[in-house]
């Protein structure tokens, strides 16, 4: 998992507050490299090679002069997403559907726990099937022309 690079350097996708019974009880925010928007807009698909890391924060809900307000604190891992137009990970339970998938908690950036994608992602995924498995609707950047 890269140091957090992708912070500073890549762009925001888009965001998600996770609400339970109403209230805000955590923040994913996505990230993808520079170009990757580019090329979706031109072709409608994500490039070979793009990453996409859905970073897991916790959130906190403050009044504010605007009102009430939930924003993102404490980082508890990430999600990360791999394009692979080509399959060459054929066989490796990461690897399929074209994309790399893991996930990584804070307390171990180096060693992914997952095992099976199948299991661990793909059918929690499919409601986004037709988008290559992305929840595109959340990420106005690439609905805009
Ligand atoms: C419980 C269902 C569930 C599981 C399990 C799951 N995802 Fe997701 N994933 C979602 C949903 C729903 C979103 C968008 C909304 C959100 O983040 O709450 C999402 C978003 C993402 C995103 C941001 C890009 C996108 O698709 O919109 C990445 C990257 C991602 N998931 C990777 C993974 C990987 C890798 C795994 C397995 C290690 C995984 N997910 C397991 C449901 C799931």
């Amino acid at each position: 998992m890269p140091k957090g690079e992708f912070r500073t350097n890549w762009p925001m996708l888009g965001s998600w507050t996770i609400l339970d019974e109403g209230e805000a009880t955590g923040q994913h925010v996505v990230y993808t490299q520079r170009g990757v928007i580019e090329h979706y807009l031109d072709h409608g698909s994500f490039p070979d090679g793009a990453v996409l890391i859905k970073e897991l924060l916790e959130s906190k809900t403050d009044e504010y002069t605007t009102g009430t307000a939930a924003y993102a604190t404490e980082v508890t891992g990430w999600f990360v997403m791999v394009k692979d137009e080509h399959d060459r990970f054929d066989g490796n339970g990461l690897w399929g559907s074209g994309w790399g998938w893991a996930y990584f908690d804070v307390a171990d950036r180096e060693t992914t726990t997952t095992e099976d994608y199948n299991i661990e992602c793909k059918t929690c995924h499919v409601p986004a099937r037709e988008t290559d498995w992305v929840y595109t609707e959340a990420y106005p950047v690439l609905n805009t022309n």
